[in-house]
């Protein structure tokens, strides 16, 4: 089959033909038809730390069809529509992903080819109302916000709710799933159009992070959060715990503005704010996503759509921030190289 494959030289990307993967007995094949793009596979490309001796096949999101089930699968079949789970081998704890965890697309082969094996319990069938490109954009960001907002922040109804960088992939999920429960949201970006955008989904209001004055003019508005969903963290960190409202949660899953900076214990001790690390989800909140997605029809807002072979050009445009929502590859075509 065609794949696209991490020059581990050049740290690009670019298409090759490699072998076809092989179904064990409780695998199932999959044809992908869409795929999307993350920022740890950026990170990855960025940081040039992926090393093996064989091919390496990124890429954790993806949706397709079973062309072939092993023989021990039983609830699915060739044809169906399906999207895959990219958290695997969570482990026995909810709390915690065990020590065996790891995200598809490294070091087990991902998403980014003409056809993956993989496991059936890592299979669900996608939601009937979204096209295989919306599906595709699901998984890693929809799961991450989805545990993010209703575990790790402990989301009530009534809480109000601010979410940062709101042009990310996951913030955007977080915002839909807020909205979807009619909680109050705010939003921070660092482009006043995304905030208008994010208005038009259903935020409350918003401020731009590069004001110098973003965190007063933000508790003008709101007067204090809830729940706070942040990706950012760095020096405006401090900032987030001081808008937290007594017995807040901050769910906190990534580091896009580097380490935090001048915390004062005081303002975490005496509102009894709680700081929640969390990553991805299990199998169990994947499931519980999908049917909150299907259920209320919610749909990813989806960026972009690039072909396989402008894969390398989709990276460049989420490196410089462009984006607003997810950015899709469609993976009908390999005909070209890239
Ligand atoms: N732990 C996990 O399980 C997990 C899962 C998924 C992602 N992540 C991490 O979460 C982050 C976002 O991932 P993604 O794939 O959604 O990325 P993405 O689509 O590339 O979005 C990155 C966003 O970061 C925002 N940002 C940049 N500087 C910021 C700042 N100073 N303050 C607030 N926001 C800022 C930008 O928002 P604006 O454009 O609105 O300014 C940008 O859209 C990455 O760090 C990623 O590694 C972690």
């Amino acid at each position: 089959m065609k794949a696209i494959v991490l020059n581990q030289e050049s740290f690009k990307l670019e298409i090759r033909e490699v072998e076809n993967p092989i179904i064990s007995h409780l695998d199932v094949l999959v044809r992908l038809k869409a795929a999307s793009i993350n920022h740890h596979e950026l990170w990855s490309l960025q940081e040039k730390k992926l090393s093996s001796d064989s091919n390496i096949i990124m890429g954790s999101d993806g949706a397709g069809i079973i062309m072939e089930t092993g023989t021990g699968v039983n609830n699915l079949k060739k044809g169906d529509e399906v999207i895959i789970n990219p958290s695997l081998n969570w482990g026995a704890n909810n709390k915690v992903q065990g020590e065996g965890y790891e995200i598809l697309g490294f070091p087990t082969n991902g998403t980014f080819a003409e056809y993956i094996a993989i496991d059936q319990q890592y299979i669900c069938h996608k939601p009937k109302h979204l096209s295989f490109q919306e599906s595709a954009a699901l998984p890693l960001a929809a799961l991450t916000a989805f545990r993010a907002f209703f575990n790790r922040g402990e989301f009530k109804k009534g809480n109000r709710v601010l979410i940062t960088g709101i042009g990310s992939g996951v913030a955007l999920f977080a915002l839909k799933f807020a909205v979807a429960l009619e909680a109050e949201v705010y939003v921070t970006s660092g482009n006043d159009h995304k905030i208008l955008r994010a208005i038009e989904l259903g935020a409350k209001g918003g401020v731009n992070y590069k004001d110098s004055d973003w965190s007063a003019k933000l508790l003008q508005m709101a007067k204090g959060f809830d729940v706070v969903i942040d990706s950012a963290a760095g020096k405006g960190f401090k900032e987030l715990t001081e808008m937290t409202n007594p017995g807040g949660r901050i769910a906190l899953f990534g580091r896009t503005a580097g380490n935090i900076e001048n915390l004062s214990p005081s303002t975490i001790f005496w509102k009894q704010i709680s700081i929640h690390g969390t990553t991805m989800g299990n199998k169990e909140e994947f499931k519980k996503m999908i049917d909150f997605v299907s259920s209320n029809k919610i749909r990813p807002v989806i960026d972009s759509i690039y072909s396989i072979q402008e894969i390398n050009l989709a990276f460049d445009k989420m490196a410089k921030g462009e984006q607003f929502g997810k950015i899709v590859i469609n993976m009908d075509k390999f005909n070209n190289d890239i």
